[in-house]
């Protein structure tokens, strides 16, 4: 082979490498409207801050319009089509790419299974374990969670607190009382 030859083919496999660079899976699913969130969504952190949660309709509208008030690009017209994208692609129940990295086990205890069961449908249980507070604050998660999504039941929302702030709860909150 010739120096010109090989030049050649060397200049062929870096421009195979580079397509295949580019058609590397984008953490984008196809939908109508992803370039619109993939492109105007990511200027200011990573896919990682979307595409490990997941929302209904009202959750993913309200992210959207607190990131429009951060500087986000997305005119009047883009809003809705940007929210529609991101409730189907990122709804609740969506599986998750890395499950198994966001498994935790639950301590035993009444409000458990209601835990595991409307606790991981948008994020791991990790998410929900890393930071002890008071019951108050884990009321009004529980609430910020149902109105996002979550399928608890109103009457389960005080068992879920109760088991969260026994289990997760601030040490010196039993001593400040
Ligand atoms: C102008 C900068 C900017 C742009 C553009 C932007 N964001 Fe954000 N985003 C932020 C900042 C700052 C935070 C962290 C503060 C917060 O959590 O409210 C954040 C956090 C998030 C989170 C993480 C919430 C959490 O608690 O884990 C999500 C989801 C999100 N953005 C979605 C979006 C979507 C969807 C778009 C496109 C419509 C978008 N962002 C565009 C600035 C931006
Ligand atoms: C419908 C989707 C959904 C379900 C179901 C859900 N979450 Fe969340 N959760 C989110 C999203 C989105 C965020 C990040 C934005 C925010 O904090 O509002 C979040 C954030 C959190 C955080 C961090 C909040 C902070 O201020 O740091 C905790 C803790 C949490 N969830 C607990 C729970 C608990 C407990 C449940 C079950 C009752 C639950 N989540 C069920 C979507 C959900």
């Amino acid at each position: 082979m010739n120096r010109i030859a090989l030049m050649a083919a060397l200049g062929g496999l870096f421009i195979a490498a580079s397509a295949h660079a580019q058609t590397a899976p984008s953490p984008f699913p196809p939908g109508d409207n992803r370039d619109l969130v993939a492109t105007n969504c990511t200027q200011c952190h990573g896919a990682q801050a979307i595409v490990q949660l997941r929302m209904n309709e009202v959750g993913w509208r309200n992210q959207v319009y607190n990131m429009v008030l951060r500087g986000a690009q997305i005119g009047p017209d883009q809003l809705e089509p940007a929210v529609k994208y991101l409730a189907t692609a990122f709804g609740p129940g969506v599986p998750f790419a890395n499950a198994a990295a966001l498994n935790v086990s639950l301590p035993d205890g009444d409000g458990k299974n209601l835990v595991e069961g409307g606790c991981q449908l948008c994020h791991g249980l990790d998410r929900v374990t890393a930071t002890r507070r008071t019951e108050a604050q884990w009321t009004a998660i529980v609430n910020r969670m149902a109105f996002i999504g979550s399928p608890v039941e109103p009457s389960q929302k005080a068992t879920i607190a109760a088991y969260l702030s026994k289990n997760y709860g601030v040490p010196t909150q039993t001593a400040a009382k």
